[in-house]
Parts: C-alpha cells; sequence; structure tokens
C-alpha cells in the first residue's frame, strides 16, 4: 500500500509533526512505509488561475509540485497535517491544495478522475489548533474535504485537537498520541 503524508507546519517538532510522527508510526508498525512532504521546505508556486491546465489537466508551473502530482495519483492513503491558521489551513498545506486546480480540471473537465487501485483510496487529516472555537476545524474541514473530493479520496478521516497552542503542547494530552497511533493503524487495515 502506497501512502503520503503532507506535513503543513511550519513549526519544527510542534504539535502537527508530533501528532503526524505518532500516525506515521502506527502505520510503519502495521508494515508500510510513508512518503512525507515537507511542505514548508518545498519550493510550491502559488496558483496563478492561468487557466493553462483547463484543457489539459496539467500544471505549466514545474516546481516540487511535479513530485507532489505524481505522489497523488499514486496513492492508496493520503494524510492531511495541518495547524490551524486564521480559522483555516495553513497557507503552506493551502499552496498545494490550490495548485491541485490542475487535478479538479481533469476529474470534473476532462472526466478522467485518478483511478483507485485494489486498496481504494483513503484520506486522513490532522488538525490542531491553539483555540477551543470549533469554527477553524470546521472551515479547515471544508477544505479539505473539496481537496481529498478532487483528488478522487471519496472517504476521510478527521482527528482534530482544539486549545492545543504551545509548542510541543500535545505531548500533554491524556489521549491525543494514541489516537493518534490508533488512527495510522485503522488507516492502513
Ligand atoms: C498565524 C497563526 C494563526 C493562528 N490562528 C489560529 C486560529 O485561527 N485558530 C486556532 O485555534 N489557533 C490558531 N493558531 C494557533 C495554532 O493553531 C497552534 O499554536 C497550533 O498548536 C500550532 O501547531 P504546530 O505546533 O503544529 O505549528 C494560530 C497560530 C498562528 C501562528
Amino acid at each position: 500500500m502506497n501512502v503520503i503524508a503532507f506535513l503543513g507546519s511550519p513549526r519544527k517538532d510542534g504539535n502537527t509533526e508530533i501528532l503526524l510522527k505518532e500516525v506515521i508510526r502506527g502505520i510503519e508498525d502495521s508494515g508500510y512505509d510513508v512518503k512525507t512532504f515537507d511542505l514548508n521546505s518545498m519550493n510550491i508556486e502559488p496558483c496563478q488561475d492561468c487557466g493553462g491546465c483547463d484543457e489539459t489537466g496539467e500544471c505549466i508551473i514545474h516546481d516540487d509540485m511535479d513530485d507532489v502530482y505524481e505522489a497523488i495519483r499514486t496513492a492508496d492513503r493520503i494524510i492531511l497535517a495541518s495547524p490551524i491558521f486564521f480559522f483555516a489551513l495553513s497557507a503552506q498545506t493551502k499552496k498545494m491544495i490550490d495548485r491541485c486546480q490542475c487535478l479538479w480540471c481533469e476529474k470534473y473537465i476532462l472526466k478522467k478522475p485518478v483511478s483507485g487501485g485494489k486498496f481504494g483510496r483513503k484520506g486522513l487529516l490532522l488538525l490542531v489548533g491553539g483555540m477551543k472555537k470549533e469554527i477553524g476545524a470546521r472551515c479547515s474541514e471544508s477544505c479539505a474535504q473539496a481537496f481529498f473530493r478532487t483528488i478522487s479520496v471519496p472517504e476521510h478521516s478527521t482527528l482534530s485537537f482544539l486549545g492545543v497552542d504551545k509548542k510541543g503542547e500535545i505531548l500533554n494530552h491524556p489521549t491525543a498520541l494514541q489516537e493518534a497511533y490508533s488512527e495510522g493503524k485503522r488507516l492502513v487495515e
């Protein structure tokens, strides 16, 4: 099974990364490797809405997204991990998502959705927010859902932790790490 993960936090060893590592540990203990894309360190231009992909389904910008498109097309499981910034996904995450407009064109205009392999395609959304307000998780969930459906991931689960703000604070959460580990195992069952 081919598993990929997007880390959308710029904070090294921050809450999102800690959680993602636990999910990955669960997946690896089940016998699968995970390829992680650290979005903050990647060269990804924002979508220019140039229309260049309308008729081809291919982006005309060539940068680190070239590898991402290939990974998205061939993945059986896709994990999106982001902190909540201003009631939404982080800019690092959103920039990658917007560049999937070419996959939107391919699916909805050219009628060629990414096909699922023998394991089907499933997603997992990981969210961490410093505030206890639900609205950030709701807005992030809507955007992530649009992303997953665009890349032909018909179902995803979500694990979100709110009120977790300081770097590494997730380590003090009573259940988060165990939940993340179990979710990783469940994703590849
Ligand atoms: C630019 C910025 C905007 C933020 N906006 C929100 C927000 O709208 N809602 C929220 O719950 N937390 C917000 N936070 C707090 C982060 O979500 C929180 O610190 C989280 O634990 C960061 O995860 P990380 O350690 O993986 O980066 C914001 C933090 C930053 C830096």
